[in-house]
């Protein structure tokens, strides 16, 4: 039961939301900080999300997230955004403050902060698809130095244009894309292979082939979340690194409750976002 009058809000805006572990994420943060504050979700359909979003800085709210399928209409509505939110074109994180909407995207930042540090000296990796998220990914790639980056997606097309609009932006990475079929060629030593698809939600299907040994030094970072995949499944058998999307979700949703609360993200308790995840 809410019985305080003074609580600040944070919403997640999205459709649906029900099945969201956000909520229990932040809100577990928001109590370990002791901040005067609340995060909800709402579901939204998209003809009314304008509205929404303007009228949340009239309520006082703090912030809002934006998840599928607005994150593109967020970009849009949205009176100034960060550097990165443009390079992906898309807002995952609502601001509010002085009555302006402001826009960033946490979920490359959030998901980079998040992986295991012995990653963070990769310099090649192999990206799985070609939509939202491997965007998201690929900047942050790029962002973060390396040198040789794969895009391996079904519509080839799709990973050919992703790396143009990234490539016409910034960086000296190497880029190139490539079909799906392709993967075992790709897959040297020492590389950062994430994996961005829908298949595999449903915990069959896996989108490459895989060989026989899982090379040296190689890490996978599956974003699927919630249930183990073939693919993360298949190269723990083979004695591989991996870790799942528990890593991005939480990431991003450290990065963002900084924004909100205007606090340094080594404040934000990452470790215990995570354990309320694995304990539901
Ligand atoms: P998101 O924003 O979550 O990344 P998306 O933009 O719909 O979602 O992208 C989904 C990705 O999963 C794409 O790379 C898509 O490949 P296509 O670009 O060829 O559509 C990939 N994907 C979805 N279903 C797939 C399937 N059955 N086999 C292989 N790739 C699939």
């Amino acid at each position: 039961m809410i019985e305080r009058a003074d609580l600040k809000t944070i919403w997640l805006l999205g459709r649906p939301v029900e099945h969201s572990l956000s909520p229990l994420i932040q809100n577990r943060a928001i109590g370990h900080l002791k901040e005067r504050a609340i995060y909800l979700a709402a579901s939204v359909e998209p003809d009314d999300f304008e509205q929404v979003v303007r009228a949340l800085p009239a309520l006082g709210a703090l912030g809002a997230n934006v998840t599928v399928p607005h994150k593109i209409r967020a970009f849009e509505v949205c009176e100034t955004t960060s550097e990165r939110a443009q390079r992906i074109g898309a807002v995952n994180t609502l601001l509010f403050s002085d009555g302006s909407i402001r826009g960033d995207n946490t979920d490359g930042a959030g998901w980079w902060w998040s992986l295991p540090k012995e990653v963070h000296s990769l310099r090649r990796a192999v990206v799985i698809g070609a939509g939202g998220a491997a965007r998201a990914v690929v900047a942050t790639l790029i962002d973060n130095g390396f040198d040789e980056i794969v895009v391996l997606n079904r519509t080839v097309e799709r990973a050919e244009r992703l790396l143009t609009d990234l490539e016409a932006g910034f960086g000296t990475a190497s880029l190139s894309s490539g079909t799906l079929a392709s993967f075992p060629e790709h897959l040297e030593t020492h590389t950062l292979v994430v994996q961005t698809t829908s298949v595999g939600l449903d915990g069959r299907g896996c989108p490459v082939d895989l060989p026989t040994q899982w090379p040296e030094g190689c890490y996978l970072s599956e974003l699927i979340y919630g249930r183990s995949t073939p693919l993360f499944s298949r190269v723990r058998e083979l004695g591989g690194e991996a870790s799942d999307g528990l890593e991005m979700l939480c990431g991003q949703a450290a990065l963002s409750l900084a924004l909100w609360l205007g606090r340094e993200p080594a404040e934000i308790p990452l470790e215990l976002m995570r354990q309320a995840v694995q304990e539901r």
